[in-house]
């Protein structure tokens, strides 16, 4: 990429497993098969990914990156009985998708002041592989409109946010 186009515009880091069993308590998850697999691609991939293309960004008049987060790892949301989420405690994924978030804010810090916006979006509850078991297809949005949020913020302006989290309009 470096020989062909000299610079990266967008980067959107979409990749993402969820591999909890959800018939064991938060506590009981593998540490080895569950915890390390899940952030080896839902934070680590994401990192070495952005590391490795941050020279390309920087090298563009106007960079983006949206990290595809989840609502689940939202802390609060989590800690609030009334949310529709309480009692998805699906403990690496979740946590993963909070280092997502964090991860973003440190690194909108160490961007600040330069060309490249860093935000985090949760896409939705999209049918997709994800959301597939067997025949049965979960989700209640379309793959189009689960990309509508990445696309956003993807495309905002040279005055837009940068180290936010994003659904959709919000
Ligand atoms: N679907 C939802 O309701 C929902 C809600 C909130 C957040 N999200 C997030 O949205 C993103 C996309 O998820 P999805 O619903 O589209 O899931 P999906 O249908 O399971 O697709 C996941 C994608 O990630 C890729 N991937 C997984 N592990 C990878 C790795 N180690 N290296 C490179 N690519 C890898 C897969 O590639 P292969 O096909 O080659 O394996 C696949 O293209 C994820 O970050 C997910 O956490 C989804």
């Amino acid at each position: 990429m470096q020989a062909r186009h000299g610079r990266l515009d967008i980067l959107v880091n979409n990749a993402g497993i969820l591999v909890d069993d959800p018939t064991l308590k938060p506590s009981q998850q593998t540490l080895q098969a569950l915890w390390r697999t899940t952030f080896d691609t839902n934070l680590f991939g994401l990192v070495a990914v952005t590391n490795a293309f941050l020279p390309l960004l920087h090298a563009s008049t106007s960079a983006r990156i949206v990290n595809v987060s989840s609502l689940l790892g939202s802390i609060s949301e989590h800690l609030n009985p009334e949310s529709f989420i309480y009692d998805f405690k699906i403990p690496a994924y979740n946590v993963s998708k909070t280092a997502v978030n964090a991860w973003t804010v440190r690194l909108a810090y160490e961007l600040r002041g330069s060309k490249i916006k860093v935000n985090t979006i949760h896409p939705g509850y999209v049918k997709t592989d994800m959301n597939r078991k067997g025949e049965e297809q979960n989700g209640e949005l379309e793959v189009a409109d689960g990309a509508r949020t990445s696309v956003r913020l993807a495309l905002v302006g040279d005055d837009g946010p940068s180290g936010g989290y994003f659904y959709l309009n919000r």
